[in-house]
């Protein structure tokens, strides 16, 4: 069925009212995953059954993405995370995925010996169809390590018909649980839930939510469990007014409008019948050669999937109407493994696309640039943010322009074939009506933004490998490791023993040198970081959009990419690669502050 494009407005994610408002403005959040139908494809299709976040106590809140997080800069929010993925009769929903139990993964049904391995098949298993695991990570947080959605934080959903046996929580808790219920008391940790606090005491930025479980975060994400979390206010953001706005706030009336909006940009495939299709054979992936479904190895994990249709805000290829005046746009790049290039054209299909319109970066994963930066186009690897303005004012009214996607539909590794202009070519379309009122934002070239903190002196160095090997079954595995004295890789599963540990407030530079073919967008927990160089010789600048500090950098093949950042908080958190493929394959590790 051909996918009618520009049919569907976009869709503003709504504000994720709060449970209530406690002492010394503390906010607390009661926030499940469910199960719901969304209209995602335009209304002549049918719905599509997805997962997202909501308020449990407004069954219609629920939706991918879900409803943005309002914090404020140092002021503390509690969110009690439930895992609702239980049908009305109290019994658990299966994944709506594949899911490949032969990964390193979560493994409810290994008990609490098995929990968090690789099992051993000595024949294909089909998927998966037990409870689910969840756990959510606040992706950019300076989050503590017992509310930082550790992989093995999961918990499956209090349902009545956990098969006897099954672990219901990761091996996580075994280690910290004690910490946590000294912290939030016992009752944070029922059955089902887990309640993470958010101290807020970083730079105002565009963060975001979303599932980390082991092994299964592709899936998860994928399936709907996504959100932004907009952090507000303190010297280092902008006084009201200077910027486009307003954004969403709580209790606005249908209608409203909003100049400045979060868009999360996601590829998605879908069935004749409207539901989501991830791949579940690895034969699925044309690259990965002659492949027979048969032995002790990850027989559904694909290396990489590209999907062929792009979802904004939840609604493939939707349309924004805007008015000649300037818009303030928080971009997510929420594809499971997807680069995207953007640029704003006037012409859909055109290759190479001209850009009819810049784009003024002003911010990035860690808060405001040190000054706006005018981009022809926008290069965004998963999970990387852009905080930008596009300016429309002065437009005729009726004039079409299209944001386009040049990004490859295959691995990026700076040389590529631009994605097809019939479909991942093309993201959405903006289309100019009047104006209603005085646009009394700032030009982006005048704006004077906000100072930025420069991280210290490096107290230690570390060279890291990014790698990709042929396992022993012939299946690839993506790792991360160390470099030898002799500069070879020495890559490393999730399960061996930590390697990178870093003094608490302990100032470091990580080196990562990108064996491997393709690049990986490396995220580091806990800190947002200073990009120091890339390249060869990793002496190369960072792109202005690269400046101030960032969470998630793209690592080229063959080249050395440099990062500095303070490790302030003491405990186990992750680094990785963000594309989800390879981060549930092997592709992260633990490290420890302290
Ligand atoms: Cu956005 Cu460790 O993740
Ligand atoms: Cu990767």
């Amino acid at each position: 069925t051909k996918i009618r494009k520009y049919v569907t407005p976009l869709a503003v994610p709504s504000v994720m009212p709060p449970a209530h408002r406690g002492e010394g403005g503390l906010a607390r959040y009661l926030i499940g995953v469910r199960q719901f139908r969304q209209q995602i494809l335009p209304s002549n299709l049918p719905q599509t059954t997805v997962w997202g976040y909501g308020d449990v106590s407004k069954p219609r809140s629920f939706r991918t993405p879900s409803d943005t997080i309002e914090a404020r800069v140092d002021r503390p929010v509690r969110v009690t995370w439930v895992n609702d993925l239980v049908d009305s009769y109290g019994d658990f929903r299966p994944h709506l995925l594949p899911v490949d139990p032969t990964l390193h993964w979560a493994n409810p049904p290994g008990g609490d010996a098995g929990r968090d391995s690789r099992p051993t098949f000595t024949s294909t298993p089909g998927p998966y169809r037990g409870p689910v695991p969840l756990v959510t990570h606040l992706h950019g947080g300076h989050s503590h390590e017992e509310s930082d959605g550790y992989p093995e934080a999961w918990y499956l959903p209090k349902a009545r018909n956990i098969p006897a046996g099954y672990a219901t929580v990761g091996t996580f808790y075994d280690e910290f649980g004690a910490e946590f219920e000294q912290r939030y008391g016992a009752a944070a940790w029922k059955p089902g839930t887990a309640t993470f606090q958010y101290t807020n005491d970083q730079r105002a930025s565009t963060l975001w939510y979303h599932d980390h479980t082991l092994g299964v975060t592709r899936v998860n994400v994928y399936a709907g469990l996504a959100g932004f979390y907009l952090l507000r206010g303190g010297k280092s953001d902008l006084p009201p007014g200077v910027l486009p706005g307003p954004a969403p706030q709580l209790g606005d009336k249908p209608g409203t409008r909003y100049y400045e909006i979060p868009v999360v940009v996601q590829d998605r495939s879908f069935n004749a019948d409207g539901s989501l299709f991830y791949p579940a054979s690895r034969a699925f992936a044309d690259d990965a050669g002659p492949y027979i479904p048969e032995g002790p190895f990850p027989p559904i994990w694909n290396p990489e999937f590209f999907a062929n249709t792009i979802m904004v805000n939840g609604n493939t290829w939707p349309e924004l109407e805007v008015e000649p005046r300037r818009y303030r746009l928080r971009f997510l790049n929420g594809c499971n493994g997807r680069v995207l290039i953007m640029k704003v054209s006037a012409n859909p299909t055109a290759r190479p696309a001209q850009a009819d319109l810049p784009i003024w970066q002003i911010g990035n994963d860690g808060g405001f640039l040190p000054k706006p930066a005018k981009l022809q186009q926008l290069l965004m690897g998963p999970a990387e943010r852009a905080d930008v303005i596009l300016d429309f004012t002065g437009l005729r009214e009726g004039t079409e322009l299209y944001l386009i996607n040049e990004g490859p539909d295959e691995p990026y590794n700076g040389t590529f074939n631009p994605s097809d202009p019939a479909t991942t070519g093309q993201v959405m379309r903006f289309t100019v009506g009047r104006l209603t009122g005085k646009d009394r934002s700032t030009p982006p070239e005048d704006l004077d933004l906000p100072w930025i903190k420069p991280i210290g002196p490096a107290d230690n160095t570390r060279q890291l490998s990014l790698d990709e090997e042929l396992g022993h079954d012939q299946s690839i595995e993506l790792m991360l490791g160390t470099v030898g004295a002799d500069g070879h890789a020495m890559p490393m599963h999730w399960d061996h023993p930590i390697t990178e540990n870093p003094k608490l407030d302990a100032t470091e530079i990580w080196e990562l040198h990108n064996f491997s073919q393709d690049a990986h967008p490396i995220h580091l927990h806990l800190v947002q970081f200073e990009i120091l160089g890339r390249g060869v010789d990793g002496k190369q600048p960072p792109e202005p959009g690269e400046r101030g500090t960032k969470d998630t950098v793209i690592a080229l093949p063959g080249e050395i990419t440099r990062v500095k950042a303070k490790f302030d908080l003491a405990g186990q958190y992750v680094w990785h690669c963000h594309l989800l493929e390879h981060e549930d394959n092997e592709m992260m590790r633990p490290y420890r502050v302290g």
